[in-house]
């Protein structure tokens, strides 16, 4: 039977680099005897414009309906000054959290090639490989009450960074089964030296960790596990945190890798239905100008591949002609260093195409 993807390219250079992955993705498919039916529709400002909204009521029963969603990225000044309640983000936010994507996998792997593209010390980096389980539909990004007001005269803002234990025990879980599968190593990050919501989640991590006792855990305040990232990153095997942390850690734990524009992620519910969408943003300087670096979407592709189609074959080829076409030398303008030649974001999807053809 056919897999249904819906393809939401969104704003920015998001249809430049989903153009890519789709492509790479049809001929993984091919290749792999995967039949797969692709629907598009628009997310974030594209949707605003098109809709009115920045998510549509179809466009999520869309959603619904398919086998997993693959994004490209929200977002662009041109929609600053709208209704703040339709902003493009809004639209991701939501669709994360009515399809209940709670877990956020945001690898950082460095690929060998890459090691001097890091700005930091290739043998700090070398071998670099971290997994950020992000908690996706909790905590700040959705807590109530948050609004602004005047008050005595004064404009007055507030959110709030509520967590319940069932929300930390379900991707506390996440990590400790990632973990497993991996190095076996678990950082839970938290600020409990100060949050109460930190507190509990500290406690709860501690409780599910009794599941898995072959997995060793500790906990990180998250001002340090900042410091510890660019110190010496090869500590961390996976990391468990909240939303806005793993928000801030995985932007910063990309540049580890040598650009964000390398970084994918993908966004699962409890059955691994997921939506798929690289680290980044829509890069609205960029965008239209064909020079976008489409190795995060391509690679976020190749975990929806894995993760919602159990097709880690597939996967895994894409994810070794990732490695060949940097093997040959293929740079776009981000990941490139002085004087090495520089490629446009069709060129590297097409090479990408090219290297999984051969084998
Ligand atoms: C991300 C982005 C989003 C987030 C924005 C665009 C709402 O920064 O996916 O990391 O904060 O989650
Ligand atoms: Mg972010």
């Amino acid at each position: 039977m056919s897999k249904k993807i819906l393809v939401l390219p969104g704003d920015g250079i998001g249809p430049e680099i989903i153009a890519q992955a789709v492509k790479v993705l049809e001929a993984a498919a091919d290749k792999f005897g995967i039949a797969l039916t692709l629907e598009q529709d628009d997310l974030g400002g594209a949707a605003y414009e098109r809709y009115g909204t920045p998510l549509a009521d179809e466009t999520l029963e869309r959603a619904r309906a398919a086998d997993a969603v693959l994004l490209g990225a929200v977002g662009g000044p041109q929609w600053d000054s709208i209704d703040p309640a339709l902003r493009p983000e809004r639209g991701l936010l939501k669709i994360r959290s009515q399809l209940g994507l709670f877990a956020n996998l945001r690898p950082a792997l460095l690929y060998p090639q890459l090691a001097s593209a890091s700005s930091l010390k290739p043998e700090v980096v070398a071998g670099l490989d971290i997994l950020i389980v992000r908690e996706l539909t909790g905590g700040i990004y959705f807590g109530a009450p948050r609004g602004s007001e005047v008050r005595d005269g004064r404009r007055f803002a507030y959110d709030t960074l509520p967590y319940s234990e069932d929300e930390i025990a379900r991707i506390a879980r996440t990590g400790f089964e990632m973990a497993r599968v991996r190095n076996k190593k678990l950082c839970s990050v938290d600020k409990a030296n100060v949050l109460a919501s930190s507190q509990l989640w500290r406690a709860v991590v501690n409780e599910i960790a009794a599941d898995y006792p072959d997995v060793e855990v500790s906990h990180m305040y998250v001002d340090n596990a900042a410091m510890q990232l660019v110190r010496a990153p090869k500590q961390f095997d996976v990391i468990v945190t909240d939303n806005m942390f793993g928000d801030i850690l995985s932007d910063q734990a990309s540049m580890l890798t040598g650009s964000i524009g390398m970084l994918p992620s993908a966004s699962l519910d409890a059955n691994n239905f997921g939506m798929y969408e690289p680290c980044h943003g829509s890069a609205p300087d960029i965008a239209g100008r064909g020079i976008a670096n489409p190795l995060a979407t391509i690679l976020s592709a190749a975990m929806l591949l894995r993760y919602s189609l159990g097709r880690g074959d597939a996967a895994d080829a894409i994810e070794a002609a990732v490695g060949r076409v940097l093997d040959a030398g293929l740079r776009t303008a981000d990941i490139a260093l002085p004087g090495e030649k520089v490629v446009g974001t069709a060129q590297m999807g097409d090479a990408v195409v090219g290297a999984l053809n051969v084998v």
